[in-house]
């Protein structure tokens, strides 16, 4: 390599460590001159869509968190399958098996289109989204960061690779949160999102009578709460859709930690929170049980640091016309 062209390297490999891997470009005020209304737009339609679906708000914050752990939070995870465009989509992967809310998210789109063409992206429609459901649902907002821009492309590996599973001991779940620069405060925290939303028998079933090959149900079960899931998810049950937070299912509150606390956790990676011995995400368990205060000023900052995971921004990526698709390239014009 000639001298000139290493120097050119060295600069702009200066300027790429400078500017940092994670520097998001991202403001609670992007679309205030151009859309001042976009939030309560938002909010509208979430208001909406509840009443009809109880789980809308839940839907919602879950395709968030989907979206940001793979590639970050471009409104990936939304895109289908497409030959044409090359798109083999993340929800083929196990983690995103039979993930729903896509319509709400169309909706959305479509009024916020409707007021404020060809300008807010998909992915920032899933975060005001996610602030929109927390706070119907009876919990407390955060200012949320905009100026997201969207992929044009999917990564279903990576979706198989990143996102948790609901079987993982604690140590796995703290890597993964790791590896997107989450800790374990942020893992506790984020996971009282199942304060609301259900779960299909699938996921915990192989707790309730033989975990593990032990002949014994899982130790960290409560039985009484244990008979009430057996109940629930007989046989061909499977896809039976029960209450992540079984003392108030359709509400933003602390009592997902109260829960935990009572071994009343729904899922192995729930309940692994408080129940792994020596575990650093015990005491932050109690801290929330304690203080629903605490548990909204921690999920706040929290979502906003999720939210905040590897961003495209500027002239990276496109805003999409439609959630499910990448936009159209334009036409090879004559030349
Ligand atoms: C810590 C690791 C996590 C694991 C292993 C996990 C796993 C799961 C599973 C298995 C379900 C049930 C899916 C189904 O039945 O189709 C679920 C539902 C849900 N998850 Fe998580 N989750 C985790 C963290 C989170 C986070 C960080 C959020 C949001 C900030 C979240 C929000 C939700 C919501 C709201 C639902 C209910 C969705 C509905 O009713 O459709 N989860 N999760
Ligand atoms: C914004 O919303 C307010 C109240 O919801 C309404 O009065 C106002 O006309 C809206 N502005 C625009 C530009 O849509
Ligand atoms: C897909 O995700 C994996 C895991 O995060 C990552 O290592 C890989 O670079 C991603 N691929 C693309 C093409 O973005
Ligand atoms: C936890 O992570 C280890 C190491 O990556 C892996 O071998 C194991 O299968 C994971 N456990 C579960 C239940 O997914
Ligand atoms: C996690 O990071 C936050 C800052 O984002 C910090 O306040 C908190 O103490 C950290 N928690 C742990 C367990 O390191
Ligand atoms: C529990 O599972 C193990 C391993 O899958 C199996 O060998 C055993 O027969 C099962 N026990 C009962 C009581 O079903």
């Amino acid at each position: 390599m000639a001298f000139s062209e290493a120097l050119a390297y060295i600069l702009v490999a200066t300027a790429l460590i400078a500017a940092g891997p994670t520097t998001a470009q991202l403001s609670p005020t992007f679309y205030d001159a151009r859309c001042p209304n976009l939030s309560s737009i938002v909010e509208d339609v979430v208001r909406q869509a509840l009443l009809t679906d109880a789980r809308a708000g839940a839907k919602l914050i879950r395709f968030h968190f989907h979206d940001c752990f793979v590639n970050g939070c471009d409104g990936s995870v939304l895109l289908t399958d497409s030959v044409e465009d090359n798109i083999d989509s993340e929800q083929n992967a196990a983690g995103n098996q039979g993930i729903q809310g896509e319509n709400i998210v169309n909706d959305i789109k479509t009024a916020v289109e409707n007021a404020c063409p060809n300008l807010v992206s998909c992915a920032d429609i899933l975060a005001i989204a996610s602030n929109s459901a927390v706070v119907l649902a009876g919990g407390r907002g955060w200012e949320v960061q905009l100026g997201r821009r969207d992929s044009r492309e999917a990564n279903r590996s990576g979706a198989v690779s990143n996102l948790p599973s609901p079987f993982e001991p604690l140590a796995n779940l703290t890597v993964k949160f790791a590896n997107v620069g989450l800790n374990s405060t942020d893992l506790v925290a984020l996971s009282g999102a199942h304060t609301f939303g259900r779960s299909r028998c699938i996921f915990f079933s192989r707790r309730l009578t033989n975990f593990s090959g032990s002949g014994l149900p899982d130790p960290t079960l409560e039985p009484a709460y244990r008979e009430t899931l057996i109940e629930a998810c007989p046989a061909g049950g499977d896809n039976n859709r029960i209450n992540l937070d079984p003392t108030t299912p359709d509400e933003f509150d602390k009592n997902y930690f109260t829960n935990l606390q009572a071994n009343r956790g729904l899922l192995t990676s729930d309940q692994v929170l408080f129940s792994t011995d020596g575990a650093d995400t015990i005491e932050i368990v109690n801290r929330f049980a304690a203080s629903q205060e605490a548990f909204f000023d921690g999920f706040g900052a929290s979502m906003i640091k999720m939210g905040n995971i590897r961003p495209l921004t500027g002239t990276d990526g496109e805003i999409r016309l439609t959630c499910t698709r990448v936009n159209p390239l334009p036409a090879v014009a004559d030349m």
